[in-house]
């Protein structure tokens, strides 16, 4: 069965605050990009990788790596769910879809390939995640007021911190996305679409080491990490 990697790649990253957007930081000797496409090309598993960019991203194409004949870009649009709508457009129905994003350069191979394993086993899509370790309190607010109040603590056993990869089969990813869009829900992971449509994707637990890298503190520890793994 073939296997299509989705890299969301198109974000402008003003969490991260710097003059270019965090895709193409340099960590060691490549950008946070070229990091994750490895850790993609190195499972011969997937057969094509299709980065989606940013309409206005002249770096992309400079890269050594964007002439590697597994990987093509298209350009994607102002939300995350966007970009990976258009990724998905380039993808056979009967593909599997595996969406990654750009900016989590630190999941391992084995991870990945533990992912594929099992969702291929199940024949049901599923998306890697870490078991929450935190003590999770619930506010009586939304969070943007400056002291609200708990309301409840959350029981840990059934709580769990999404990640990528997310792999589902592509058809039934497109079609759970376009009603989400239809009905006005906002997205921020593929499964949340799934889940939209009644489905039941995996949970694949994966190393702590596959954070996002979101904020600026991010950054040392990504960089810990990648060291860590011979980067
Ligand atoms: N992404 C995308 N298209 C968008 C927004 C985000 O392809 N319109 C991608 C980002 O490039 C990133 C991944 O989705 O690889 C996860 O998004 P996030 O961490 O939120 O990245 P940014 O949107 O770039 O950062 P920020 O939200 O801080 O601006
Ligand atoms: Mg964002």
């Amino acid at each position: 069965q073939s296997i299509i990697a989705i890299v969301p790649a198109a974000g402008g990253g003003q969490r991260m605050n710097m003059s270019l957007p965090k895709q193409y930081i340099k960590i060691g000797q490549a950008t946070i990009l070229e990091h994750t496409l490895h850790k993609l090309l190195s499972l011969p598993l997937i057969s094509r990788i299709i980065v989606v960019i940013s309409p206005d991203d002249h770096f992309f194409t400079t890269l050594a790596i964007a002439s590697n004949p597994r990987i093509s870009f298209t350009h994607g649009g102002s939300t995350r769910a966007q970009s990976v709508l258009a990724g998905l457009t380039l993808v056979n129905d009967d593909s599997w879809a595996l969406v990654h994003d750009a900016a989590r350069p630190c999941v391992t191979h084995a991870d990945i390939k533990k992912l594929v394993d099992a969702v291929i086993q199940a024949n049901c899509g599923g998306i890697l995640a870490t078991k929450v370790t935190d003590t999770i309190k619930q506010s009586s607010h939304q969070s943007n007021i400056d002291f609200p109040t708990i309301i409840k603590t959350c029981d840990r056993e059934y709580l769990w911190a999404a990640a990528t990869p997310q792999m589902f089969k592509a058809k039934l990813l497109k079609e759970s996305m376009l009603k989400a869009k239809e009905d006005g829900v906002s997205l921020t992971d593929e499964a949340s679409a799934i889940e939209y449509c009644h489905g039941q994707p995996l949970l694949v637990e994966c190393q702590r080491d596959n954070i996002k890298v979101t904020r600026p503190e991010d950054l040392p520890l990504a960089t810990l990490y990648l060291q860590e793994q011979g980067y």
